[in-house]
């Protein structure tokens, strides 16, 4: 049997803060939305035979003095044209014409424990900001959640509901782990008890070998602790996965009839597993479809060379760990060359169909945030990335 990967990538951790009950997630792929306006683009499976035509304007096309996109119902087609006016970016709106509309402000992100600061007003919680660095609780203070203690700290809780205390996170190949935040931030907790237990052991993250034993595998059939991204159960116990790829040369063209399925794994007996995921429209001229990329793949292998180049740099020492996998505290500590490089992958493992053949003119309109990664990464880190604050635009 086949598991649905919903088309997003791994390591995405929640955290619920109690305190303004706002759930903040932190990853290090990300996840579609961050690329994607869900609404428009929907990465579902492909309900009719074709898909649209994306190209660039052609010169006897004429455009509005602020449209970027013209849509031609009748042949189901766009065409477009990057927005030039600075601080601008294109309004995509399905099946109509689009036109670009000024960049939103960037949101106010309070920062962590850990991260830059030039008052306390620039801090989480208040917290004072000391030599530019915003300063959580103290080793031994009491804190009801991990995000109150300070950088290589985690809220350790053993009576649920009451405030514990402060304390080191945990090292790898040491017990007593509940999540992954109470572990140093290059591991991950391999829970075989819920709770706070000696039989929860902190491991390095992507370390456990095909078809060894790990605790939890989460509802996607996923654990970051597998060296495959992939586990399952067997008679009851969980096993990594081997690592899958795609069954044919990258990229796979695909159509509503085809599921997209990875290589099987035959150590699960009856029941070998597969990964299996939609396959969706490209933004190409050609309206061909494609299947997403499995972590086999060569961009998936790249993404995970260059994550685990992060998890294991003493540079991650330096986030708090609830922002081990945030981009901000990435950017702020690892050099640019190697942020830019992951930022990249990380794009592109997540966008692969999408982009498949798109036009740099469907690059620019549809995926400026895509664009601009991609741009920093070839100038080897010379031209600064713009974070998502673009696209943002179309998800409010
Ligand atoms: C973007 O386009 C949509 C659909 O046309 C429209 O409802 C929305 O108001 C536009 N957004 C802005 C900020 O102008
Ligand atoms: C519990 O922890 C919070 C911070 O997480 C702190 O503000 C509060 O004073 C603590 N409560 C007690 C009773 O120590
Ligand atoms: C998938 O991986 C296997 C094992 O590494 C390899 O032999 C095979 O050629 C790969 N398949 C494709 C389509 O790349």
């Amino acid at each position: 049997m086949a598991s649905s990967c919903l088309f997003f990538i791994s390591l995405f951790l929640i955290i619920s803060a109690q305190e303004d009950s706002e759930i903040i997630e932190y990853d290090s792929i990300g996840t579609l939305s961050q690329y994607l306006n869900f609404d428009q683009f929907s990465p579902s499976p492909l309900n009719d035979a074709s898909c649209p035509s994306y190209a660039c304007k052609t010169s006897k096309m004429t455009f509005d003095k602020n449209q970027c996109v013209y849509y031609d119902a009748a042949d189901n087609a766009y065409y477009a044209k990057k927005c030039s006016t600075k601080d601008t970016h294109c309004n995509i709106t399905l099946n109509a014409n689009s036109v670009c509309i000024p960049d939103p402000e960037p949101d106010i992100i309070l920062n962590y424990p850990g991260e830059s600061c030039k008052s306390s007003d620039n801090c989480f919680n208040s917290f004072p900001c000391v030599n530019k660095v915003c300063q959580g609780l103290s080793q031994g203070e009491s804190c009801s959640n991990t995000i109150f203690c300070d950088v290589g700290l985690y809220c350790n809780t053993p009576t649920a509901g009451q405030n514990g205390t402060c304390q080191a996170q945990i090292d790898i190949g040491k017990s007593g782990c509940s999540v992954d935040f109470d572990c140093v931030n290059g591991a991950g907790c391999n829970v075989l008890t819920p709770g706070y237990s000696t039989s929860n052991e902190c491991i390095a993250y992507h370390s456990i070998p095909p078809h060894q034993a790990v605790g939890t595998c989460d509802v996607h059939s996923m654990s970051e602790l597998c060296q495959s991204e992939y586990c399952e159960s067997l008679k009851g116990v969980n096993y990594c996965t081997n690592l899958l790829n795609s069954t044919q040369k990258i990229p796979v063209k695909c159509n509503a009839n085809t599921p997209c399925l990875s290589a099987a794994d035959d150590f699960f007996e009856a029941d070998p597993f597969q990964i299996n995921d939609n396959c969706v429209c490209g933004f190409n001229k050609d309206r061909t479809a494609y299947c997403p990329i499995f972590p086999g793949d060569s961009p998936r292998v790249k993404l995970r060379i260059q994550q685990d180049k992060w998890l294991s740099s003493t540079k991650i020492n330096s986030c708090h760990t609830i922002r081990r996998f945030a981009p901000e505290c990435q950017k702020l500590y690892w050099n640019s060359d190697d942020f830019y490089a992951l930022e990249y992958y990380r794009a592109y493992s997540m966008l692969f169909p999408f982009v498949q053949d798109a036009q740099d003119c469907i690059l620019q309109t549809f995926f400026i945030d895509y664009y601009n990664t991609k741009k920093s990464y070839n100038d080897d880190g010379a031209v600064s990335i713009v974070i998502s604050a673009i696209l943002l635009g179309f998800i409010i």
